[in-house]
Protein backbone atom coordinates (compact mmCIF):
# COMPACT_ATOMS: atom_id res chain seq x y z
CA UNK A 1 0.00 0.00 0.00
CA UNK A 2 3.05 1.85 -0.47
CA UNK A 3 2.27 5.42 -3.03
CA UNK A 4 6.42 5.34 -4.35
CA UNK A 5 5.03 6.27 -7.54
CA UNK A 6 3.78 9.09 -9.41
CA UNK A 7 0.51 9.65 -11.08
CA UNK A 8 -0.83 11.59 -13.85
CA UNK A 9 -3.68 14.23 -12.81
CA UNK A 10 -1.90 14.32 -9.57
CA UNK A 11 1.72 14.76 -10.76
CA UNK A 12 3.00 17.82 -12.06
CA UNK A 13 5.68 17.85 -14.29
CA UNK A 14 7.25 14.24 -14.81
CA UNK A 15 6.34 12.28 -17.82
CA UNK A 16 6.49 8.59 -18.68
CA UNK A 17 6.43 7.86 -15.34
CA UNK A 18 2.85 5.82 -15.45
CA UNK A 19 4.63 2.66 -16.06
CA UNK A 20 6.41 2.49 -12.58
CA UNK A 21 4.89 0.04 -10.59
CA UNK A 22 2.99 0.52 -7.13
CA UNK A 23 5.65 -1.52 -6.06
CA UNK A 24 8.48 -0.01 -7.06
CA UNK A 25 10.11 1.17 -3.68
CA UNK A 26 11.74 4.15 -2.79
CA UNK A 27 13.78 4.61 -5.98
CA UNK A 28 11.10 7.67 -6.67
CA UNK A 29 11.63 9.34 -3.20
CA UNK A 30 15.01 10.25 -3.70
CA UNK A 31 13.91 13.96 -4.21
CA UNK A 32 11.97 14.10 -1.17
CA UNK A 33 7.77 14.28 -1.53
CA UNK A 34 6.60 13.75 -4.60
CA UNK A 35 5.78 16.91 -6.51
CA UNK A 36 2.00 17.46 -6.57
CA UNK A 37 -0.45 19.81 -8.62
CA UNK A 38 -0.40 23.12 -7.12
CA UNK A 39 -3.47 23.27 -7.36
CA UNK A 40 -4.53 20.69 -4.23
CA UNK A 41 -4.17 21.33 -0.96
CA UNK A 42 -0.53 20.04 0.20
CA UNK A 43 -0.27 18.06 3.38
CA UNK A 44 2.06 20.59 4.78
CA UNK A 45 -0.69 23.49 3.77
CA UNK A 46 -1.41 26.14 6.12
CA UNK A 47 -5.18 25.05 5.52
CA UNK A 48 -3.96 21.86 7.47
CA UNK A 49 -2.20 22.95 10.15
CA UNK A 50 -5.13 25.61 10.59
CA UNK A 51 -7.60 22.63 10.58
CA UNK A 52 -5.90 20.68 13.14
CA UNK A 53 -5.13 24.23 15.49
CA UNK A 54 -9.17 24.00 15.51
CA UNK A 55 -9.03 20.39 17.12
CA UNK A 56 -6.57 20.85 19.85
CA UNK A 57 -8.48 21.28 23.19
CA UNK A 58 -6.72 23.42 26.18
CA UNK A 59 -6.06 21.13 29.26
CA UNK A 60 -5.80 17.64 26.98
CA UNK A 61 -2.98 15.70 27.84
CA UNK A 62 -0.50 14.31 25.56
CA UNK A 63 -0.52 10.61 24.98
CA UNK A 64 3.47 8.93 24.23
CA UNK A 65 4.29 6.00 22.40
CA UNK A 66 7.08 4.41 20.50
CA UNK A 67 7.01 1.93 17.99
CA UNK A 68 9.85 -0.11 17.20
CA UNK A 69 8.94 -2.29 13.93
CA UNK A 70 11.59 -5.01 13.92
CA UNK A 71 12.28 -8.67 13.41
CA UNK A 72 10.27 -11.02 15.58
CA UNK A 73 10.03 -14.44 16.69
CA UNK A 74 6.27 -14.78 17.93
CA UNK A 75 4.93 -17.83 19.66
CA UNK A 76 1.48 -18.29 17.91
CA UNK A 77 0.56 -20.43 21.01
CA UNK A 78 2.24 -23.73 19.11
CA UNK A 79 3.64 -22.68 15.83
CA UNK A 80 6.44 -20.17 16.36
CA UNK A 81 7.31 -17.91 13.33
CA UNK A 82 9.86 -15.32 12.65
CA UNK A 83 8.38 -12.24 11.35
CA UNK A 84 7.90 -8.65 11.90
CA UNK A 85 6.03 -7.22 14.60
CA UNK A 86 6.13 -4.00 16.72
CA UNK A 87 6.42 -6.12 19.66
CA UNK A 88 7.65 -9.45 20.55
CA UNK A 89 3.17 -9.98 20.79
CA UNK A 90 0.71 -9.77 17.95
CA UNK A 91 -1.03 -7.36 18.29
CA UNK A 92 1.23 -4.72 19.35
CA UNK A 93 1.06 -2.11 22.18
CA UNK A 94 -2.33 -1.00 23.07
CA UNK A 95 -2.40 3.09 22.44
CA UNK A 96 -5.24 4.71 24.92
CA UNK A 97 -6.06 8.21 24.36
CA UNK A 98 -9.35 10.47 25.58
CA UNK A 99 -10.93 12.63 22.67
CA UNK A 100 -9.11 15.62 21.82
CA UNK A 101 -5.52 14.29 23.15
CA UNK A 102 -2.67 14.64 21.41
CA UNK A 103 -0.76 11.62 20.47
CA UNK A 104 2.93 11.43 19.83
CA UNK A 105 4.26 8.15 18.65
CA UNK A 106 7.78 7.82 17.78
CA UNK A 107 8.94 5.37 15.71
CA UNK A 108 12.17 3.46 15.20
CA UNK A 109 12.34 1.72 12.12
CA UNK A 110 14.55 -1.45 13.11
CA UNK A 111 13.18 -3.47 9.90
CA UNK A 112 15.31 -4.18 7.02
CA UNK A 113 13.43 -2.10 4.70
CA UNK A 114 11.50 1.20 4.97
CA UNK A 115 8.15 1.82 6.13
CA UNK A 116 5.62 3.98 7.98
CA UNK A 117 2.61 3.84 10.60
CA UNK A 118 -1.24 4.76 9.06
CA UNK A 119 -3.59 5.42 11.93
CA UNK A 120 -6.77 3.68 10.45
CA UNK A 121 -9.77 5.30 11.27
CA UNK A 122 -8.67 8.50 12.63
CA UNK A 123 -9.51 12.09 11.14
CA UNK A 124 -5.79 13.80 11.87
CA UNK A 125 -4.03 15.70 10.14
CA UNK A 126 -2.93 15.17 6.47
CA UNK A 127 0.68 14.82 7.36
CA UNK A 128 0.21 12.47 10.13
CA UNK A 129 -1.59 10.00 7.71
CA UNK A 130 1.38 7.86 7.61
CA UNK A 131 1.13 6.85 3.71
CA UNK A 132 4.65 7.53 2.00
CA UNK A 133 4.73 8.97 -1.23
CA UNK A 134 1.46 10.88 -0.52
CA UNK A 135 1.92 12.55 3.22
CA UNK A 136 5.05 11.64 3.97
CA UNK A 137 8.75 9.88 2.87
CA UNK A 138 8.68 6.40 4.10
CA UNK A 139 10.83 5.95 7.39
CA UNK A 140 14.08 4.71 6.13
CA UNK A 141 15.39 1.39 7.66
CA UNK A 142 17.73 2.71 10.70
CA UNK A 143 15.57 5.97 10.73
CA UNK A 144 13.27 7.55 13.23
CA UNK A 145 9.85 9.40 12.43
CA UNK A 146 7.39 11.28 14.93
CA UNK A 147 3.95 11.35 14.61
CA UNK A 148 1.96 13.73 16.23
CA UNK A 149 -1.79 14.60 15.85
CA UNK A 150 -5.14 15.13 17.88
CA UNK A 151 -7.16 12.21 18.11
CA UNK A 152 -11.02 13.99 17.72
CA UNK A 153 -13.08 11.17 18.20
CA UNK A 154 -14.20 8.72 20.51
CA UNK A 155 -13.90 4.93 19.63
CA UNK A 156 -11.78 1.88 18.33
CA UNK A 157 -9.50 2.35 15.78
CA UNK A 158 -5.74 0.86 14.94
CA UNK A 159 -2.57 1.59 13.17
CA UNK A 160 -0.50 -0.46 10.90
CA UNK A 161 2.17 0.26 8.23
CA UNK A 162 0.76 1.41 4.95
CA UNK A 163 3.94 0.26 2.93
CA UNK A 164 3.77 -2.70 0.72
CA UNK A 165 1.94 -6.25 2.53
CA UNK A 166 4.05 -5.31 5.69
CA UNK A 167 0.34 -5.62 7.24
CA UNK A 168 -0.08 -9.21 6.43
CA UNK A 169 2.82 -9.96 9.16
CA UNK A 170 2.46 -8.54 13.10
CA UNK A 171 2.73 -5.11 12.42
CA UNK A 172 -0.55 -4.10 13.84
CA UNK A 173 -1.82 -2.60 16.89
CA UNK A 174 -5.07 -0.99 18.40
CA UNK A 175 -5.70 2.45 19.48
CA UNK A 176 -8.42 3.25 21.94
CA UNK A 177 -10.01 6.72 21.78
CA UNK A 178 -12.21 6.93 25.12
CA UNK A 179 -14.87 8.90 25.59
CA UNK A 180 -14.81 11.45 28.50
CA UNK A 181 -18.81 12.14 28.26
CA UNK A 182 -19.64 8.26 27.90
CA UNK A 183 -21.68 6.89 30.46
CA UNK A 184 -20.40 3.45 30.29
CA UNK A 185 -22.36 0.87 31.59
CA UNK A 186 -19.81 -1.74 31.46
CA UNK A 187 -17.96 -3.90 33.93
CA UNK A 188 -14.91 -5.01 31.80
CA UNK A 189 -13.45 -4.32 28.25
CA UNK A 190 -11.80 -7.09 26.17
CA UNK A 191 -9.90 -5.98 23.21
CA UNK A 192 -10.20 -8.58 20.44
CA UNK A 193 -8.04 -8.52 17.11
CA UNK A 194 -8.63 -10.93 14.09
CA UNK A 195 -5.78 -12.15 11.46
CA UNK A 196 -5.11 -14.53 9.09
CA UNK A 197 -1.52 -15.75 9.09
CA UNK A 198 1.38 -17.20 6.86
CA UNK A 199 4.13 -15.31 7.60
CA UNK A 200 7.35 -17.60 8.97
CA UNK A 201 4.98 -20.77 7.84
CA UNK A 202 7.37 -21.24 4.21
CA UNK A 203 5.96 -17.61 2.50
CA UNK A 204 5.95 -14.59 3.40
CA UNK A 205 3.63 -11.66 2.21
CA UNK A 206 5.67 -10.61 -0.68
CA UNK A 207 6.01 -14.41 -1.71
CA UNK A 208 2.04 -14.48 -1.63
CA UNK A 209 2.01 -11.21 -3.63
CA UNK A 210 4.12 -12.74 -5.96
CA UNK A 211 2.65 -16.10 -6.55
CA UNK A 212 -0.91 -14.19 -7.11
CA UNK A 213 0.67 -12.42 -9.06
CA UNK A 214 2.80 -15.10 -11.50
CA UNK A 215 0.03 -17.75 -11.25
CA UNK A 216 -3.02 -15.40 -11.95
CA UNK A 217 -4.94 -15.13 -8.44
CA UNK A 218 -4.26 -18.86 -7.74
CA UNK A 219 -2.48 -18.78 -4.71
CA UNK A 220 -0.59 -22.42 -4.38
CA UNK A 221 -1.06 -21.98 -0.29
CA UNK A 222 0.92 -24.62 1.31
CA UNK A 223 1.29 -26.35 -1.96
CA UNK A 224 4.99 -26.15 -1.54
CA UNK A 225 4.41 -27.20 2.34
CA UNK A 226 3.43 -31.08 0.51
CA UNK A 227 -0.25 -30.03 0.62
CA UNK A 228 -0.46 -29.48 3.93
CA UNK A 229 -3.22 -26.46 3.86
CA UNK A 230 -4.53 -27.28 0.85
CA UNK A 231 -8.36 -28.21 2.64
CA UNK A 232 -11.46 -26.51 2.24
CA UNK A 233 -11.34 -24.11 -0.05
CA UNK A 234 -9.27 -25.79 -2.48
CA UNK A 235 -10.57 -27.45 -5.65
CA UNK A 236 -9.43 -29.25 -8.04
CA UNK A 237 -5.67 -28.67 -9.29
CA UNK A 238 -5.15 -26.39 -6.70
CA UNK A 239 -7.63 -23.74 -7.83
CA UNK A 240 -8.44 -21.18 -4.87
CA UNK A 241 -12.24 -21.10 -5.13
CA UNK A 242 -13.21 -19.91 -2.05
CA UNK A 243 -17.22 -18.92 -1.87
CA UNK A 244 -19.14 -17.83 0.84
CA UNK A 245 -23.04 -17.42 0.82
CA UNK A 246 -22.78 -13.54 2.44
CA UNK A 247 -19.96 -12.17 0.42
CA UNK A 248 -19.65 -14.21 -2.64
CA UNK A 249 -16.15 -14.54 -3.70
CA UNK A 250 -14.22 -14.76 -0.43
CA UNK A 251 -10.72 -14.75 -0.52
CA UNK A 252 -7.42 -15.21 -2.71
CA UNK A 253 -4.67 -16.48 0.01
CA UNK A 254 -5.21 -19.75 1.74
CA UNK A 255 -4.09 -18.86 5.58
CA UNK A 256 -2.60 -21.81 7.32
CA UNK A 257 -3.90 -19.88 10.57
CA UNK A 258 -6.55 -17.65 12.33
CA UNK A 259 -5.46 -16.27 15.24
CA UNK A 260 -6.95 -13.89 17.95
CA UNK A 261 -4.53 -11.80 19.52
CA UNK A 262 -2.08 -13.60 18.07
CA UNK A 263 -3.47 -16.99 19.37
CA UNK A 264 -4.28 -20.25 17.09
CA UNK A 265 -7.23 -21.76 18.17
CA UNK A 266 -5.27 -24.57 20.05
CA UNK A 267 -3.79 -22.39 22.92
CA UNK A 268 -6.55 -19.55 22.78
CA UNK A 269 -6.51 -16.22 24.62
CA UNK A 270 -8.66 -16.70 27.83
CA UNK A 271 -10.90 -13.89 29.25
CA UNK A 272 -11.86 -14.37 32.90
CA UNK A 273 -14.82 -12.58 33.99
CA UNK A 274 -17.75 -12.96 36.65
CA UNK A 275 -21.19 -14.30 35.59
CA UNK A 276 -23.80 -11.77 35.01
CA UNK A 277 -20.93 -8.97 34.51
CA UNK A 278 -21.39 -6.61 31.09
CA UNK A 279 -18.47 -7.41 29.05
CA UNK A 280 -17.76 -4.65 25.97
CA UNK A 281 -15.74 -6.38 23.52
CA UNK A 282 -14.20 -4.34 21.16
CA UNK A 283 -13.23 -6.46 18.12
CA UNK A 284 -10.77 -5.33 15.14
CA UNK A 285 -10.29 -6.96 11.68
CA UNK A 286 -6.57 -6.54 11.08
CA UNK A 287 -6.25 -9.05 8.39
CA UNK A 288 -5.48 -8.75 5.38
CA UNK A 289 -7.58 -11.23 2.98
CA UNK A 290 -10.43 -12.54 5.65
CA UNK A 291 -13.49 -11.55 6.60
CA UNK A 292 -14.42 -12.79 9.57
CA UNK A 293 -17.97 -14.01 11.57
CA UNK A 294 -18.12 -13.74 15.15
CA UNK A 295 -20.33 -15.25 17.95
CA UNK A 296 -20.12 -15.80 21.14
CA UNK A 297 -21.61 -19.35 22.10
CA UNK A 298 -24.28 -19.29 24.45
CA UNK A 299 -24.83 -15.64 24.03
CA UNK A 300 -26.09 -13.03 21.60
CA UNK A 301 -23.78 -9.31 20.87
CA UNK A 302 -25.64 -5.69 21.29
CA UNK A 303 -24.17 -4.14 18.29
CA UNK A 304 -23.12 -0.52 19.91
CA UNK A 305 -20.24 1.13 17.80
CA UNK A 306 -18.90 0.35 14.48
CA UNK A 307 -15.79 1.88 13.37
CA UNK A 308 -15.82 3.84 16.03
CA UNK A 309 -18.85 5.64 15.69
CA UNK A 310 -21.76 4.68 17.95
CA UNK A 311 -24.96 2.99 16.66
CA UNK A 312 -28.82 1.91 17.66
CA UNK A 313 -27.43 -0.72 19.88
CA UNK A 314 -28.91 -4.24 17.85
CA UNK A 315 -28.63 -7.87 19.18
CA UNK A 316 -27.59 -10.50 16.99
CA UNK A 317 -26.69 -13.63 17.53
CA UNK A 318 -23.48 -13.15 14.52
CA UNK A 319 -21.27 -10.37 13.07
CA UNK A 320 -19.32 -10.60 10.10
CA UNK A 321 -16.72 -7.89 10.30
CA UNK A 322 -14.53 -7.17 6.52
CA UNK A 323 -10.77 -6.39 6.75
CA UNK A 324 -10.35 -2.95 8.37
CA UNK A 325 -13.60 -2.84 9.95
CA UNK A 326 -14.01 -2.57 13.68
CA UNK A 327 -17.37 -3.71 15.96
CA UNK A 328 -18.05 -2.40 19.73
CA UNK A 329 -20.40 -5.50 21.13
CA UNK A 330 -21.39 -5.90 24.75
CA UNK A 331 -22.94 -9.12 26.30
CA UNK A 332 -24.26 -10.21 29.71
CA UNK A 333 -21.77 -12.93 30.87
CA UNK A 334 -23.62 -16.40 31.77
CA UNK A 335 -22.02 -18.67 33.67
CA UNK A 336 -19.32 -21.14 32.59
CA UNK A 337 -16.99 -21.35 29.31
CA UNK A 338 -17.94 -19.82 26.17
CA UNK A 339 -15.88 -19.86 22.85
CA UNK A 340 -15.53 -16.83 21.31
CA UNK A 341 -14.83 -17.92 17.29
CA UNK A 342 -13.85 -16.16 14.09
CA UNK A 343 -14.80 -18.10 11.29
CA UNK A 344 -12.63 -17.33 8.28
CA UNK A 345 -16.01 -16.71 5.98
CA UNK A 346 -16.01 -18.73 2.81
CA UNK A 347 -12.26 -20.73 4.00
CA UNK A 348 -11.66 -23.41 6.16
CA UNK A 349 -10.51 -22.73 9.11
CA UNK A 350 -11.52 -20.45 12.32
CA UNK A 351 -9.62 -18.43 15.32
CA UNK A 352 -11.08 -18.83 18.91
CA UNK A 353 -10.50 -17.01 22.26
CA UNK A 354 -12.28 -18.31 25.63
CA UNK A 355 -14.25 -16.34 28.23
CA UNK A 356 -14.30 -18.32 31.52
CA UNK A 357 -16.66 -17.15 33.97
CA UNK A 358 -17.01 -20.42 35.71
CA UNK A 359 -16.43 -24.17 35.65
CA UNK A 360 -16.24 -26.01 32.75
CA UNK A 361 -13.80 -27.68 30.38
CA UNK A 362 -12.00 -25.64 27.35
CA UNK A 363 -14.00 -25.99 23.78
CA UNK A 364 -12.40 -27.79 21.12
CA UNK A 365 -10.12 -26.04 18.72
CA UNK A 366 -12.73 -26.69 16.17
CA UNK A 367 -15.88 -25.71 18.62
CA UNK A 368 -18.62 -23.98 15.87
CA UNK A 369 -21.53 -22.43 18.42
CA UNK A 370 -24.82 -22.58 17.16
CA UNK A 371 -24.62 -18.39 16.79
CA UNK A 372 -22.78 -18.46 13.88
CA UNK A 373 -25.44 -20.07 11.46
CA UNK A 374 -28.10 -17.63 12.90
CA UNK A 375 -28.35 -14.46 11.88
CA UNK A 376 -25.74 -12.55 10.84
CA UNK A 377 -25.50 -9.28 11.20
CA UNK A 378 -23.59 -6.66 8.49
CA UNK A 379 -21.73 -3.55 9.78
CA UNK A 380 -23.53 -1.94 6.52
CA UNK A 381 -27.12 -2.05 7.79
CA UNK A 382 -26.28 -0.43 11.67
CA UNK A 383 -28.29 2.38 11.79
CA UNK A 384 -26.68 5.77 13.11
CA UNK A 385 -27.91 7.41 16.47
CA UNK A 386 -28.84 10.71 16.06
CA UNK A 387 -25.94 12.32 17.63
CA UNK A 388 -23.39 11.29 14.41
CA UNK A 389 -25.98 11.19 11.90
CA UNK A 390 -24.82 13.45 8.91
CA UNK A 391 -26.94 16.35 8.38
CA UNK A 392 -29.47 16.64 5.80
CA UNK A 393 -27.48 18.12 2.33
CA UNK A 394 -27.81 17.14 -0.89
CA UNK A 395 -24.42 16.36 -2.34
CA UNK A 396 -22.17 19.33 -4.23
CA UNK A 397 -20.61 16.25 -6.02
CA UNK A 398 -21.29 13.08 -6.83
CA UNK A 399 -18.24 10.76 -7.85
CA UNK A 400 -18.60 7.10 -9.18
CA UNK A 401 -15.62 4.79 -8.21
CA UNK A 402 -15.96 1.26 -10.34
CA UNK A 403 -14.17 -1.28 -8.89
CA UNK A 404 -12.79 -3.77 -11.23
CA UNK A 405 -10.95 -6.32 -11.36
CA UNK A 406 -9.32 -9.56 -12.75
CA UNK A 407 -7.49 -12.96 -11.70
CA UNK A 408 -5.09 -13.06 -14.74
CA UNK A 409 -3.26 -11.66 -14.38
CA UNK A 410 -3.62 -10.61 -11.18
CA UNK A 411 -4.63 -6.96 -11.03
CA UNK A 412 -7.62 -4.75 -9.62
CA UNK A 413 -8.34 -1.16 -10.52
CA UNK A 414 -10.91 1.93 -9.59
CA UNK A 415 -12.46 3.51 -12.55
CA UNK A 416 -10.38 0.84 -14.82
CA UNK A 417 -7.39 2.15 -13.42
CA UNK A 418 -4.71 1.02 -11.41
CA UNK A 419 -3.16 3.15 -8.70
CA UNK A 420 -0.49 4.20 -10.82
CA UNK A 421 -2.42 5.42 -13.69
CA UNK A 422 -5.67 6.82 -11.45
CA UNK A 423 -6.47 10.48 -11.40
CA UNK A 424 -7.66 11.88 -7.93
CA UNK A 425 -11.25 12.21 -6.90
CA UNK A 426 -11.60 15.75 -6.40
CA UNK A 427 -13.33 17.99 -3.66
CA UNK A 428 -13.28 21.60 -2.24
CA UNK A 429 -13.32 22.20 1.65
CA UNK A 430 -16.91 22.86 3.28
CA UNK A 431 -18.21 19.88 0.10
CA UNK A 432 -20.92 17.43 1.16
CA UNK A 433 -19.56 14.72 -1.41
CA UNK A 434 -21.24 11.84 -3.06
CA UNK A 435 -19.07 8.39 -3.66
CA UNK A 436 -20.67 6.03 -6.01
CA UNK A 437 -19.02 2.31 -5.04
CA UNK A 438 -19.68 0.44 -7.88
CA UNK A 439 -18.25 -3.74 -7.65
CA UNK A 440 -18.42 -4.88 -10.89
CA UNK A 441 -16.44 -7.95 -9.51
CA UNK A 442 -17.55 -10.99 -8.04
CA UNK A 443 -15.36 -10.82 -4.88
CA UNK A 444 -16.59 -8.42 -2.00
CA UNK A 445 -14.56 -5.48 -1.59
CA UNK A 446 -13.80 -3.62 2.08
CA UNK A 447 -13.40 0.17 0.83
CA UNK A 448 -11.83 2.36 3.11
CA UNK A 449 -11.52 6.22 2.89
CA UNK A 450 -8.60 8.23 5.39
CA UNK A 451 -9.04 10.92 7.09
CA UNK A 452 -12.63 10.82 6.80
CA UNK A 453 -16.01 9.13 8.69
CA UNK A 454 -18.51 8.55 5.61
CA UNK A 455 -22.06 8.00 6.11
CA UNK A 456 -23.66 4.68 4.36
CA UNK A 457 -26.54 6.24 2.51
CA UNK A 458 -29.92 4.11 3.44
CA UNK A 459 -28.75 3.71 6.50
CA UNK A 460 -27.00 6.49 7.75
CA UNK A 461 -24.38 4.40 9.91
CA UNK A 462 -20.99 6.22 10.36
CA UNK A 463 -18.35 4.35 8.97
CA UNK A 464 -14.74 4.45 7.31
CA UNK A 465 -14.82 1.05 5.85
CA UNK A 466 -17.87 -0.55 4.02
CA UNK A 467 -18.21 -3.68 2.40
CA UNK A 468 -19.19 -3.81 -1.17
CA UNK A 469 -20.98 -6.82 -2.18
CA UNK A 470 -20.08 -8.73 -5.19
CA UNK A 471 -21.88 -6.76 -8.33
CA UNK A 472 -23.43 -3.97 -5.99
CA UNK A 473 -23.30 -0.49 -5.39
CA UNK A 474 -23.17 1.35 -2.02
CA UNK A 475 -23.34 4.97 -2.02
CA UNK A 476 -21.77 6.90 0.58
CA UNK A 477 -21.82 10.78 1.99
CA UNK A 478 -19.20 13.19 3.68
CA UNK A 479 -18.60 16.41 4.69
CA UNK A 480 -15.07 17.50 3.14
CA UNK A 481 -13.64 18.88 6.43
CA UNK A 482 -10.50 17.66 6.48
CA UNK A 483 -8.25 19.11 3.95
CA UNK A 484 -5.48 17.50 2.57
CA UNK A 485 -4.62 14.15 -0.08
CA UNK A 486 -6.19 11.06 1.41
CA UNK A 487 -6.02 7.27 0.06
CA UNK A 488 -9.19 5.51 -1.37
CA UNK A 489 -8.56 1.53 -1.45
CA UNK A 490 -9.89 -1.73 -0.74
CA UNK A 491 -8.49 -3.07 2.53
CA UNK A 492 -7.74 -6.54 1.14
CA UNK A 493 -4.17 -5.87 0.81
CA UNK A 494 -2.98 -7.96 -1.75
CA UNK A 495 -6.34 -5.64 -3.83
CA UNK A 496 -4.79 -2.28 -2.87
CA UNK A 497 -1.31 -3.43 -3.45
CA UNK A 498 -2.27 -4.76 -7.37
CA UNK A 499 -3.92 -2.01 -7.98
CA UNK A 500 -7.31 -1.29 -5.86
CA UNK A 501 -6.69 1.87 -5.12
CA UNK A 502 -6.61 5.76 -5.71
CA UNK A 503 -6.75 9.10 -3.86
CA UNK A 504 -9.06 11.66 -2.81
CA UNK A 505 -7.34 14.95 -3.05
CA UNK A 506 -8.69 18.76 -1.83
CA UNK A 507 -8.63 21.46 -4.79
CA UNK A 508 -7.32 24.95 -3.30
CU1 LIG B 1 -6.01 0.57 7.25
CU2 LIG B 1 -5.10 2.80 3.98
O1 LIG B 1 -5.57 1.66 5.62
CU1 LIG C 1 -10.75 -5.73 -2.80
Amino acid sequence: MSVALTRRGLLAGIAGAAGIAATAGAAAWAGGLLRFDPALVAPDSTLVARVEAARRRTGSATVLATLTPRPVTLDLGGPTVQTWGYADTAPGPLIRARAGDLIRAEVVNHLPTATSVHWHGIALRNDMDGVPGLTQRPIAPGARHTYEFTAPDPGTYFYHPHSGVQLDRALYGVLVVDDPAEPGGYDNEWIVVLDDWVDGTGRTPDQVLASLQTMGGMDMGGMDMGGMHMGGGMAMGGMETMTSPLLGGAGDVVYPHYLINGRVPAAPAVLTAKPRQRLRIRIVNAASDTAFRIALGGHRLTVTHTDGFPVTPVVTDALLLGMGERCDVTVELSDGVFPLVAAAEGKAGQALAIVRTGSGTRPAPTVRPTELDRQVLLTGTLRATDAVRLAERDPDRVHRLVLGGAMMPYRWTINGATFAHSAPTLVRHGERIRLQLVNRTSMFHPMHLHGHTFAVAGTGVRKDTVIVLPNQSVAVDLDATNPGRWMIHCHNIYHAETGMMTTLAYQQ
